[in-house]
């Protein structure tokens, strides 16, 4: 069973890289479900239940369906349509970065590594080379988009989630390491984005998970509790 934790789980970690052994300080309700889930999982197992924890950095990279509410494919995304590279935090904060072709090849690995090798661990998912502060991130995605400019607004002040994330331990157990790099990410959404004709409508609405429930809510598709009351008027 391969449960899709997060590295957010360590919290306000600093800038010590951490292992699988850290302390866990979750943040937000979100880091705090992901620690309760594991405790409760891992209680489970059992020579027939084999539960795997494996904490991802934060994701990116493009697919027909993707996210644009983290962080490049949102810093992308919104220089795409606006010339910007805007970070609302002060560019400070550490984050770690994965591409999803990452993450899915570290859960393909773990379907076929030996059991007693896996069961019950907990496998942070990414690679050191993307421990990147988010002014970082930044520049990457300056670089990757034509005649963008960075602005840091610094209007929501310090974020208190950073952390930087020793991988070495999924390197070891499960012989994995993480191929693309943050760079290569923020010039593979530029690409896809444009070719694709990336809209104000898709970037803020449709794939901003907030603001679709919202829509969503306000359309009578979903209550107030996000069960759906009827089907969508459109797919
Ligand atoms: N995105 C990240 O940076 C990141 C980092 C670490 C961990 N994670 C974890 O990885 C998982 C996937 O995250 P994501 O960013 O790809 O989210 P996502 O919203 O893009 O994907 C979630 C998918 O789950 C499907 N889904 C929801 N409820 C379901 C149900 N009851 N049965 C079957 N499918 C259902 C949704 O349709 C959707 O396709 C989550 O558990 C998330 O917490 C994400």
């Amino acid at each position: 069973f391969l449960y899709a934790s997060t590295c957010s789980v360590y919290g306000a970690a600093g800038a010590d890289l951490v292992t699988e052994d850290a302390p866990l300080r979750p943040i937000t309700p979100y880091a705090e479900s992901k620690v309760r889930v594991e405790d409760d999982v891992a209680a489970l197992a059992d020579d027939n239940f084999v539960p795997v924890f494996l904490r991802n950095a934060t994701a990116f990279g493009f697919s027909p369906r993707l996210r644009a509410d983290i962080v490049l494919n949102n810093l992308v995304g919104y220089a795409v349509l606006t010339g910007e590279v805007k970070v609302l935090s002060d560019g400070t904060p550490w984050r770690p970065l994965v591409h999803a072709a990452d993450i899915a090849a570290a859960f393909a690995t773990c379907l076929t590594a030996p059991a007693a090798d896996i069961s019950c661990r907990a496998f942070n998912i990414g690679t050191e080379v993307n421990n990147l502060t988010v002014a970082e991130i930044a520049a990457s995605v300056v670089d990757a988009v034509p005649g963008s400019r960075l602005l840091i607004t610094g209007e929501n002040g310090a974020d208190p989630r950073s952390y930087r994330v020793d991988f070495s331990y999924a390197r070891a157990v499960l012989g994995f390491e993480a191929q693309w790099t943050v760079p290569a990410g923020a010039a593979e959404l530029y690409t896809e984005y444009t070719a694709r004709g990336l809209t104000a409508d898709a970037f803020f609405r449709r794939y901003t998970r907030l603001p679709h429930l919202q829509g969503l809510c306000d359309s009578g598709v979903l209550d107030a509790q996000l069960r759906r009351i009827s089907a969508p008027a459109s797919a």
